[in-house]
């Protein structure tokens, strides 16, 4: 008989800092992104996309520190000795390094902190955007079916830094954090129920990020059709799965599900997500009574076929049917069945994403803390936002649906074990994330520093880069040049032809780290008896 696995803590970080979109930001940015009309802006970002606020890393700040911070959440959590670890494996798509894990620099700093030995522990990096550390997940769960584990825990920690260029329509969804997974036999709070995964993988462009970039390249409206495409598809086969495995048919799924958790690149992604998802079971339920007679009542255009699946039965081009679709999807969204529907499984696990943006590969995993933490809400206590409190979970099946770009979708499911609330219990979500306005401890920045951390790169090229400014103003204002600047223009046309780099002083921080993980200094040595260029130091700041 197979064991259970699954997740036994949970453990979340968001860096203090965040933009409040709704503010100075959108009076910047709204003569590029809304013609000058800031409410249409706010409205955009605040209604349209889901967002009002994005958390931002300050200079000492990482995707491996903000990991490091969630492991020692969910370790404290849990109460264990972080020996009785034998796995760390971290899935990001900002990694620190271009070869180094980034869990290598993980479980230093957890060495560091809590003054043990780890030297026993595989500590892989997983990459594909969003879903990496799902695909990390899934290996840290075969690695103990198969009994390969010398010690109880696995540790998968999500953790990205989501950057896109300024004044764009990513640049709202940008933001931070990570979350870190304990996972053992017999888990206390998530047994994954195994079996069941489905995954659909295609080679896509919707978003991706080549070796050169600093920031994200996306084609924005394509992405969103690439990850309803493959989760879709992914759903389908886990259906599939579930029907062979479990004898649940196809018309009982959306019942047999409590919740449904998806990747989320911002809040309005997951509605997205779920007219898709809701549209195909919804459909197949036609017993007299069942979901699809309350659904051709509510919108009776789902009735021409749109809806059951890749655009079968639209009668037109592939182009008439996706368009059909995407006008089922439109009036789906706003019936009563669907507003029911998403209130009940799907809002509840969307009540932090709204304050900290885009977290790539720990936004599904922060919808299913959000979860967590929502189902402890004592009844009657007003929801966070506009979400509502979730029913006790106790028994409960989550499933999920993990996207990554590029691109993979997979779907699985989980149910939530008896002693959830004591192991959630430490969770301070909503109290963390509130701003030191309104009492909490979140610091907000202004433009001026936003826009000085995002510009923040490891390395520079290796040129005067004042004296080059001066020449290039000059050149600008039609100036002529002295002879010592032809000689730096021909230095910058050398530098850029064989490109040097030397490492950047990363300025200050806006928070002086305290009570965490921080980057203390790049390595810049490089001698006969020691090289560490580029080498990262990072040191638990008390
Ligand atoms: N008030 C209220 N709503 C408004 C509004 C206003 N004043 N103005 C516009 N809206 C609505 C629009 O109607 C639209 O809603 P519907 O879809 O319901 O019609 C919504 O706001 C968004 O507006 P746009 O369609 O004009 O889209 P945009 O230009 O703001 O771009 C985006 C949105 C494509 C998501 C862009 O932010 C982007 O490129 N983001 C990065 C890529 C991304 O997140 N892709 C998601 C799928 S890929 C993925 O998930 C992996 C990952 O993590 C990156």
């Amino acid at each position: 008989m197979r064991s259970t696995i699954g997740i036994d803590s949970i453990g979340v970080y968001v860096p203090r800092l965040y933009l409040d979109l709704t503010d100075e930001w959108a009076r910047t940015r709204a003569p590029v992104l809304a013609g000058g009309d800031v409410q249409k802006l706010v409205g955009k970002v605040t209604d349209g996309v889901g967002v009002r606020r994005m958390a931002v890393v300050d200079a000492h700040q990482d995707c491996a520190t903000l990991a490091a911070m969630a492991a020692k959440r969910a370790i404290d959590a849990a109460g264990i000795d972080p020996r009785e670890i034998d796995y760390l494996a971290v899935g990001t798509e900002t990694t620190v390094d271009q070869s180094k894990s980034t869990a290598a620099y993980v479980l230093g700093m957890l060495e560091q902190h809590y003054g043990v030995r780890m030297a026993d522990v595989g500590a892989p990096q997983f990459q594909f955007a969003c879903i990496g550390a799902t695909y990390a997940l899934e290996a840290a769960v075969s690695r103990i079916r198969a009994g390969d584990h010398a010690k109880p825990y696995a540790l998968v920690i999500a953790s990205d830094v989501s950057k896109y260029p300024l004044a764009t329509a990513g640049e709202y969804t940008q933001g931070a954090g990570a979350v870190a997974l304990l996972v053992s036999e017999n888990p206390r709070l998530l047994a994954l129920e195994p079996g069941l995964s489905a995954t659909i993988t295609r080679d896509e462009r919707d978003f991706f990020r080549p070796n050169w970039s600093a920031t994200a390249v996306v084609d924005g409206k394509y992405s969103i059709d690439v990850y309803l495409d493959t989760l879709e598809a992914a759903f389908h086969a886990y259906a599939e799965r579930v029907e062979g495995a479990l004898g649940i048919v196809a018309s009982r799924l959306y019942g047999a599900i409590d919740h449904f958790l998806f990747h989320v690149p911002f809040p309005r992604m997951a509605e997205y997500a779920a007219a898709r998802v809701f549209l195909g079971q919804w459909l197949a339920d036609a017993a007299p009574g069942g979901a699809r007679s309350r659904l051709l009542a509510e919108v009776p255009l789902a009735g021409a076929g749109a809806g059951a699946g890749a655009g079968a039965g639209a009668g037109g081009s592939p182009a008439g049917e996706a368009l059909q679709r995407k006008e089922v999807e439109r009036l789906l969204a706003k019936s009563p069945i669907f507003r029911e529907a998403f209130a009940r499984k799907v809002n509840p696990s969307l009540a932090l994403s709204r304050d900290i943006g885009n977290m790539y590969s720990g936004s599904l995993y922060l919808a299913l803390a959000s979860l967590f933490e929502q189902a402890q809400r004592p009844a009657g206590a007003p929801p966070a936002g506009a979400f509502s409190a979730g029913p006790p979970l106790a028994g409960q099946r989550i499933a999920f649906g993990s996207y990554g770009s590029g691109a993979s979708a997979k779907v699985f499911s989980g149910s939530v074990m008896a002693d959830y609330a004591k192991v959630t219990s430490h969770l301070r979500l909503t109290e963390e994330l509130r701003p030191q306005a309104e009492g909490g401890t979140r610091v907000p920045l202004s433009m001026a520093d936003y826009e000085r951390l995002h510009a923040l790169t490891d390395a520079e090229l290796d040129y005067d880069g004042a004296a080059i400014d001066s020449v290039m103003q000059k050149l600008r204002d039609g100036v002529a040049l002295a002879p010592s600047e032809v000689a730096a223009v021909a230095a910058l046309r050398s530098a850029v032809q064989s490109p040097k780099w030397r490492v950047r002083p990363r300025g200050a921080s806006i928070l002086a780290p305290r009570a965490e993980f921080a980057l203390e200094r790049i390595g810049t040595t490089s001698s006969a008896e020691r090289t560490d260029t580029g080498y990262r130091y990072y040191a638990w700041v008390p």
